[in-house]
């Protein structure tokens, strides 16, 4: 190999859209070969194919080309828009995520493809962040465990994936330069403990390195990061690249174990003069070729796999309508609101949303539908409801002549600016309210890369939006008629000072194309809802412990971030700290009702790992699945510790009524450990263990305890990732 194709095999081919995107858009490169590069290195087989690897056929060495993202292929109008991440994860269905994989991965696979960007699994630190929407929860097990399903089933397609974004890329506003400062405690348990999760029992052929810093280095500069933490204590086996266009100097990226710059149009050519004035050893680029090599021989192109561009959409779209189903999260049923009765089935929808339902986020995550957008308008009237006509007619006209102009690559890239939302009139909602049984009213809210989130008129519940649920509820309750709130949103918003208003509230998510069919089904009940939150609902933004500090300061530009509520975000906050949230973690109803019994552990006294098994029972009159969660509080002698933490969780199968299922966990060490950082160590402490059997984090139905005898440590890791400054660190006593 030329120390040219060296060069070039370890930064990317290019970045293109395909031809949606202007010809001034900073994203085309230049098609033409650049002075001292090896020819073409632009064009990508696949249109909208987001980048790709050098291929070398005299050396047999293939390209790997790659297509975002998290909802399944990004790619034009060609692919299936799955549900968003939050929603994959609020099944809490690990089977059914491998499912969704697989299909996703299948898709990629007949696409000619060999990669696709996903999963993005970085931790909900705070609910204004843009890509929520693309993440998971906000604690680390549930993360790497969705993750590490949803990896193995896209690989078990034969395409590749991309665990991103690694690490603490928990902020949008000024990504590429913000310096996220993190205790190692933190770090290790909280930011970097989903992605060891997924590492180590999914194998993703790619690790995405972030924009932002951590500690004071970049992350794709960041050899504490990249060798100390992925190679040697984790022994992570694929390829590490960099996030598009992140970091800043190639030499120190190859130098700190980053093996490819993406996109990495130009790159090479300071490669070569590094190397040739002795900046840059050639055997430096020799190991991160060797990572390379490995990842392009686990690649269709290197198996020679003749794609037939045969898509199952339908087997796709199915696939997607049962987890955007299982995603939704019920969090309130006044009086058996839900589900809808046929014989009430006049219904007024209002909300934007309704119409325009959002099946995704923006940026790179979001996915142009191949089939058409599903509405909550239509899954309604293909449930068999008679939906108002006369508020259809108002909303669609008024959207139309609301949506501003919009260029084409906003389409592309799902950045669309919509209507604000209609106000109501007062007199038109009596009348409505007259002529229908009920009321469905939605709220819905898009979010995505490059922005964060804001608390007014985003977080917050609009003055219109308030004043139209007023309105609403006060004309169909004076006719002793329901309302239902649905929640078409990509992450967490208030819900406390406005949720005593309707009779029942059911968090959709953005579910993907077949949106309107998905909520309808749910609403109608042929599908229990089943999903739990994944993320803490506070009663207001401001009780949020990060919000004191996100994203950084300064506001409008943030050098710096620092997690001073170290490992206490989520329910490890709320629950450790007494704040009461509006709905806790792990919250969701359902139509039935369950019942936990017979907590049974194999041992009273732990020697290397525990099972523990329950029974849940159906003793409602629906059928239906429940989540069981399993949390532990762990002695806090030697470190302070969260009040308690989840340790495992197992959704049962669809229970008819009366029906019963045994479901079991088994429990290790480092289950149990918590980071000491001066000994650079998981340890276990001796004392009492009590493990929690809930239904959420707040609800916990059965308890037992448990001792350990001795301390154990459990694992030594490398020292890694110092802070470069004294974190004040929330703990339990300094509150
Ligand atoms: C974006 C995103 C990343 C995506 C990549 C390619 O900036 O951060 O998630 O996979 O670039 O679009």
């Amino acid at each position: 190999m030329t120390l040219e194709e060296k060069a070039a095999l370890v930064v990317g081919t290019g970045l293109q859209f395909g031809d949606e995107i202007d010809k001034n858009s900073p994203y085309r490169i230049p098609n033409q070969p650049l002075p001292g590069t090896l020819a073409d290195r632009t064009t990508v087989y696949v249109v909208g194919a987001i980048g790709r690897t050098l291929e070398i056929p005299r050396l047999g060495i293939s390209t790997i080309e790659m297509v975002d993202g998290p909802a399944g292929a990004s790619l034009g109008s060609r692919t299936t828009a799955f549900p968003i991440g939050t929603a994959l994860a609020s099944t809490w269905n690990e089977p059914l995520i491998h499912q969704v994989g697989q299909r996703m991965g299948h898709e990629t696979l007949e696409l000619g493809l060999d990669l696709l960007l996903a999963p993005a699994i970085n931790i909900h630190r705070n609910p204004l962040t843009g890509r929520n929407f693309e993440y998971f929860s906000e604690d680390p097990l549930l993360s790497g465990k969705i993750g590490a399903a949803l990896i193995k089933g896209i690989q078990s397609q034969g395409v590749g994936t991309s665990l991103k974004h690694f690490v603490a890329n928990n902020q949008e506003t000024n990504r590429i330069e913000v310096d996220a400062e993190i205790s190692q405690r933190a770090l290790r348990e909280i930011y970097l403990r989903g992605f060891e999760i997924a590492v180590k029992e999914a194998n993703p052929l790619t690790l995405m390195a972030s924009y932002n810093s951590v500690n004071g280095n970049l992350a794709t500069e960041n050899e504490d990061l990249l060798v100390k933490i992925a190679r040697q204590d984790w022994g992570y086996e694929g390829i590490i690249v960099s996030d598009w266009e992140a970091g800043v100097d190639p030499v120190k990226q190859m130098q700190s174990g980053l093996n490819l710059i993406l996109p990495g149009p130009y790159q090479d050519t300071v490669l070569i003069e590094a190397v040739k004035d002795g900046r840059l050893e050639e055997k430096t680029l020799d190991k991160n070729i060797e990572w390379i090599l490995k990842g392009v021989m686990r690649t269709p192109k290197f198996r020679k796999y003749r794609y037939a561009n045969a898509q199952e959409f339908q087997k796709n779209a199915e696939v997607a309508k049962e987890a955007a189903v299982e995603g939704m999260v019920l969090l309130k049923n006044r009086e058996q609101a839900l589900p809808l009765m046929q014989e009430n089935n006049k219904v007024a929808l209002f909300g934007n949303g309704s119409y325009e339902t959002i099946v995704g986020g923006s940026g790179s995550g979001y996915v142009m539908t191949a089939g058409p957008t599903v509405h909550l308008f239509e899954g309604l009237k293909n449930e068999g409801f008679e939906v108002s006509t006369t508020l259809s007619a108002l909303y669609e006209s008024y959207i139309e002549q609301n949506t501003p102009e919009q260029n084409k690559i906003e389409i592309a890239r799902g950045r669309k600016k919509r209507a604000p939302e209609m106000k109501l009139d007062n007199d038109m909602v009596m009348e409505v309210a007259q002529k229908n049984d009920l009321a469905i009213f939605t709220i819905s809210r898009v979010s995505g890369e490059s922005a964060d989130r804001q608390v007014d008129d985003n977080f917050n519940l609009s003055a219109i939006e308030v004043s139209n649920l007023k309105a609403v509820v006060q004309s169909f309750h004076a006719k002793n008629k329901k309302v239902i709130v649905v929640l078409n949103v990509g992450g967490v918003i208030e819900t406390s000072s406005w949720k005593a208003l309707p009779d029942a509230i059911l968090v959709a998510w953005q579910p993907g194309q077949v949106a309107g069919n998905a909520i309808a089904e749910v609403l109608a009940g042929q599908t229990t809802p089943s999903g739990k939150l994944t993320a803490t609902f506070p009663e207001s933004y401001e009780d949020e412990p990060s919000a004191r500090n996100f994203p950084g300061t300064p506001l409008d530009k943030p050098k710096r971030v620092i997690y001073q509520e170290g490992i206490y975000i989520g329910y490890r906050y709320f629950d450790s700290f007494q704040v009461q949230p509006s709905y806790p973690f792990g919250f969701g109803l359902s139509y039935t009702d369950f019942t936990f019994r017979d907590l049974e552990l194999s041992t009273a006294t732990f020697d290397d790992s525990l099972l523990v098994s329950t029974t849940v029972t159906n003793t409602g009159n629906f059928n239906g699945k429940e989540v069981v969660q399993l949390y532990i509080s762990a002695p806090a002698e030697t470190m302070h510790k969260p009040r308690k933490e989840l340790k495992g969780f197992v959704k049962t199968k669809k229970l008819k009524p009366g029906e019963s299922q045994k479901v079991s966990f088994k429990l290790e060490a480092k289950d149990l450990a918590s980071f000491d950082v001066g000994a650079s160590a998981w340890s276990v402490e001796k004392g009492e263990y009590l493990i929690q059997i809930g239904k959420s984090s707040a609800d916990i139905i059965l308890t037992e305890t448990f001792s350990v005898a001795a301390p154990l440590q459990v694992e030594t890791v490398s020292r890694a990732l110092t802070p470069q400054i004294e974190i004040e660190e929330l703990t339990p006593k300094n509150e």
